[in-house]
This record gives structure tokens, C-alpha cells and sequence, in this order.
């Protein structure tokens, strides 16, 4: 599905003249998760530096202009490595966190029971970092076997910033909501793994049943939400470390993505 294309366009506008003459420059077509960038175009910076590549490879795929991605590049492995596992990770969920907590204090609770927050489950509420540190930091194919093993231990920690979020949400009224590309089968571990990792008190927890095996994340957790606001909710906020968690329809007035760069959710 991955095309692999990215094309950069510079445009040259003659302005002088008034002549409107352009001519368009193609900078570097080709599969960016390629190992050859550097014999493309060796004299730019940003091929040969890794740290510097990495930085703008993590740019792309959370503001997900790169759109469909399937593993972290080779290069990159190292350096998703040291954000997970150092200060970037804890630092940047922080500071959505807090983003998160200052609109939701601008929310009017209006007292019935109907103003609702959403929350993903994996990698915004539970953090799968300990599978992860054993599985290549994303830069494995994803093994189903062995992941659902790990969430059957049901021992995934909380993401603290998340879970401080939580706590606030419900101190302030919110109904919360946890919509999750986890199915039905896993309802049970899930409940034990989100009380193991101190959350409590959600309104609903929505898996995939039947009927939502097989459509993409986005047009099953949109018309989950929608399902909710058919019920009279007003879905505030919504929170998830994928792009198909926070696109669709029956948008939350705010989203907030958490950051991810070891995989991708279509
Ligand atoms: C909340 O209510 C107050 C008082 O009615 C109002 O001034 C404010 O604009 C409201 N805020 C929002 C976000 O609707
Ligand atoms: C997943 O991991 C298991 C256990 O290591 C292995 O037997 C299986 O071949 C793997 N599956 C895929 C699709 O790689
Ligand atoms: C989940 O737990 C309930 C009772 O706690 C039990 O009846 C049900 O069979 C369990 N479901 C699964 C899939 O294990
Ligand atoms: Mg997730």
C-alpha cells in the first residue's frame, strides 16, 4: 500500500521581470525508507546525518505527512530507541498532557451527565514499551502471535501523563470513553490490565465485535464515536497516539495525538 513516492517541487517565480517563468526542480523521488539517500544527493546534510535525518523522519510520520508507514527505517532504529527509552518520549507525552488538561478546564460541565472525553488504549492509556524493547522498537514486522501473548499478561504499565490526564478528566466530569482496536476477545485482559495499571471509573470500554473485524481503525472508531453522540454525548476531546484515532467523522472538538514512531495504524 505503501507507495514509497515523495516528491519535492521547488517553484521559482521570475518576479522581476514580470515574466512569470518557473521552472520546477526535482529535488529526490524514490522510497524514503531506502538506504541509498546518501548516493542521491551526498552534499545535503540531511542525508548523511542520521540524528538529523531521524529528527525529520519523526517530524513527518507525527504530523503524519508521511502518511502510510510500515517499519522504522533502518537508520532510525537507534535513534527511536533512545526517545522511547530516554527523555523525549516522557517529555513530549508531558507537555500534550498538559495541553490536553488546559481545554479541557475551558469545557463547560454542564451537569448531565453527557460531556465525554475518548480515549485510545495502546500506547495513550497502557504503554506496550516493554514488548517493544524486546521487539526492535518497530523496526520488526509485527508479530500478532506474540503481541497478543503480551496483552494477555495483562501487565503493561500506565503512561503516567495519561493517566494524570485521566484522573483530571474525571475530577472534572468528564465521561470517559476508551475505543480500542483491541476486539472483544480481549475484553477481559484488558479490564485486568488497565486496573493493574491504576485506572478506574470509565463510562464504557468499546472493542471491536464482530461486525468491525476487517474495516480500517478510522471508519470503525468514527462510527463508534458517532454511535456515542447518537446517545446525546458531546464528545469534547479525544486522545490517541494514531492519526486514525483522531481522523474520520464524529470528530471530538479537540483532538490530541500522543507521540508514536514505532508504528502505524491505517
Ligand atoms: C462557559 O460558560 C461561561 C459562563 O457562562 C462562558 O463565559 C464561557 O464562554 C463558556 N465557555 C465555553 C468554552 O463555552
Ligand atoms: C511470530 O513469532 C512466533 C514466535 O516467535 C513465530 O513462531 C512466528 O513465526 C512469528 N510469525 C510471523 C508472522 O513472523
Ligand atoms: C470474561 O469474564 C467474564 C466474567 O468475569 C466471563 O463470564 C467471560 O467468559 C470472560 N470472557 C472471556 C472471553 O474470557
Ligand atoms: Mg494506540
Amino acid at each position: 500500500m505503501f507507495s514509497g513516492h515523495f516528491v519535492l517541487v521547488l517553484l521559482f517565480s521570475g518576479l522581476l521581470s514580470g515574466v512569470f517563468s518557473q521552472s520546477f526542480i526535482r529535488i529526490w523521488s524514490g522510497n524514503r525508507n531506502s538506504e541509498n539517500l546518501d548516493l542521491i544527493s551526498s552534499d545535503r546534510k540531511i542525508l548523511r546525518d542520521d540524528n538529523l535525518y531521524c529528527e525529520s523522519w519523526r517530524f513527518t510520520v507525527e504530523t503524519n505527512d508521511a502518511g502510510l508507514w510500515e517499519e522504522v527505517p533502518k537508520r532510525c532504529v537507534k535513534f527511536v530507541q533512545d526517545y522511547m527509552t530516554g527523555n523525549g518520549y516522557g517529555s513530549d507525552s508531558e507537555l500534550v498532557s498538559e495541553d490536553s488538561s488546559s481545554f479541557a478546564a475551558t469545557v463547560n460541565i454542564s451537569g448531565d451527565g453527557k460531556d465525554a472525553w475518548v480515549f485510545d488504549i495502546d500506547e495513550t492509556l497502557l504503554s506496550n514499551l516493554p514488548y517493544y524493547k524486546l521487539h526492535g522498537f518497530g523496526s520488526e514486522l509485527f508479530n500478532e502471535t506474540t503481541f497478543d501473548e503480551w496483552v494477555d499478561l495483562a501487565k503493561a504499565p500506565a503512561l503516567p501523563e495519561s493517566l494524570r490526564l485521566y484522573k483530571e478528566l474525571l475530577r472534572l466530569g468528564f465521561k470517559v470513553f476508551l475505543l480500542t482496536g483491541r476486539g472483544e476477545a480481549q475484553r477481559n485482559v484488558t479490564e485486568k490490565n488497565l486496573l493493574f495499571s491504576g485506572y478506574r471509573n470509565w463510562e464504557r470500554l468499546i472493542l471491536r465485535g464482530p461486525s468491525d473485524v476487517g474495516k480500517l481503525a478510522e471508519v470503525y472508531k468514527s462510527e463508534k464515536r458517532s454511535d456515542v453522540e447518537a446517545e446525546g454525548y458531546r464528545i469534547h476531546g479525544s486522545s490517541g497516539d494514531q492519526w486514525s484515532d483522531l481522523l474520520g467523522f464524529a470528530l471530538a472538538k479537540r483532538s490530541f495525538k500522543l507521540p508514536n514512531p514505532m508504528y502505524y495504524i491505517a
